[in-house]
């Protein structure tokens, strides 16, 4: 007999972490050939937030992770697994994840990074759907950590302005109910030939580190601010699509659009497209900038912290990032 009860992904809790220190527009004002009003009007950020000089992308998760686990009322060595996504890892190896897993204390957790730049953790979470639904783990802790600041070029006032620091973080779990509530699926792309759009060129593996190359400022985001706008808001405007169709769902049926938080403008642009009303969209770019990979977490901690998310609501969160990659994740709640 079929029960119609299917192994489900849930979302069992949030959190998220951030650096005390904030970086105003004013600030940056200083420093660059840039004012308040240009940073505004182009982008939508007012603040960032930069890590001091004892945190770092794994200080930042273990703070964020550990939020997400008492929000989960779970404990650290419940955990089965986690993954840090991340493009600012504390250092080439180990992996960031194993510094969180030793921070949390989560001794039966396996432990690895993931790089897919902004859209991190909608590529976390679409692992962790796998592992979950498969019915292998029963708790994954997604985090997306990073600390841009380190590798921004401050002397480039177009591309500075645009990063912060922080981490959010999720936890996901299984449930085994009839009802389709929960992660209801994910969709992730990547185009190796728009790989020159937003890149740090530094090799590490592909030649020897060099003074040269630091001096030519290798190691830092090197960015077609243009291009990528474009480009950005056409692939967000395609996966939603996609996450609603294979869904059967329709724009209507959105409770909260969560979208990466890059540039107020691109988010502006993808939502009219899609023909989205403004208050069905969060935004917290003016607080915080673009936190890479730790913007969707952070933004969807926010969202359920103010009640903007009641149970049976459908979210849909939209990324895109280096690579090019971008993504889509539909969640009943
Ligand atoms: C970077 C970005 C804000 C620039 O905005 P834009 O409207 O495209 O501006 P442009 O690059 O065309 O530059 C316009 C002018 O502003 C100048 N400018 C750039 N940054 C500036 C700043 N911080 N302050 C003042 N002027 C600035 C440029 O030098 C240029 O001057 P010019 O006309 O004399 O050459 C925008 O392209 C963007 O947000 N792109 C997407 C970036 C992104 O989100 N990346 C991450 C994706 S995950």
């Amino acid at each position: 007999m079929n029960t119609g009860i299917k192994i489900r992904a849930e979302i069992a809790g949030t959190g998220m972490f951030l650096p005390r220190k904030v970086l105003t527009n004013a600030d940056l004002e200083k420093t660059l050939d840039t004012s308040d009003e240009w940073i505004r009007t182009r982008t939508g950020i007012c603040e960032r937030r930069i890590a001091d000089e004892d945190e770092s992308s794994s200080t930042l998760a273990i703070q964020a992770g550990k939020m997400a686990l008492e929000s989960a009322k779970i404990l650290p060595n419940e955990l089965d697994l986690i993954i840090v996504c991340t493009s600012t890892p504390d250092i080439l190896f180990p992996a960031t994840a194993c510094f969180v897993q030793n921070g949390l204390d989560a001794i039966n957790a396996a432990a690895y990074d993931i790089s897919a730049v902004c859209s991190g953790f909608v590529f976390g979470l679409s692992i962790a759907e796998q592992y979950i639904k498969s019915g292998k783990y029963r708790y994954v802790l997604i985090v997306g950590s990073e600390t841009n600041s380190r590798i921004v070029d401050w002397s480039d006032r177009s591309t500075c302005i645009l990063f912060g620091d922080g981490a959010g973080a999720i936890v996901l779990k299984k449930n085994e109910i009839n009802e389709p509530r929960g992660l209801l699926s994910t969709h992730i792309h990547s185009d190796g030939s728009k790989s020159d759009l937003i890149i740090v060129p530094g090799g590490i593996g592909k030649k020897n580190i060099s003074h040269e190359a630091i001096d030519r400022k290798e190691y830092f985001i090197h960015m077609s601010g243009n291009s990528t706008f474009k480009a950005a808001v056409k692939r967000m405007v395609e996966v939603s699509k996609e996450a609603l169709d294979f869904n059967e769902l329709s724009v209507e049926d959105i409770g909260l659009v969560i979208p990466h938080q890059a540039n107020r403008r691109i988010i502006d642009a993808v939502t009219e497209k899609l023909g989205i009303p403004q208050e069905k969209i969060f935004i917290n770019i003016e607080k915080y900038g673009n936190t890479s990979s730790a913007s969707i977490p952070i933004a969807l901690h926010e969202a359920s912290q103010a009640s903007l998310i009641k149970p049976g609501s459908l979210i849909l969160l939209v990324v895109v990032g280096a690579g090019l990659t971008w993504g889509a994740a539909l969640i009943r709640w």
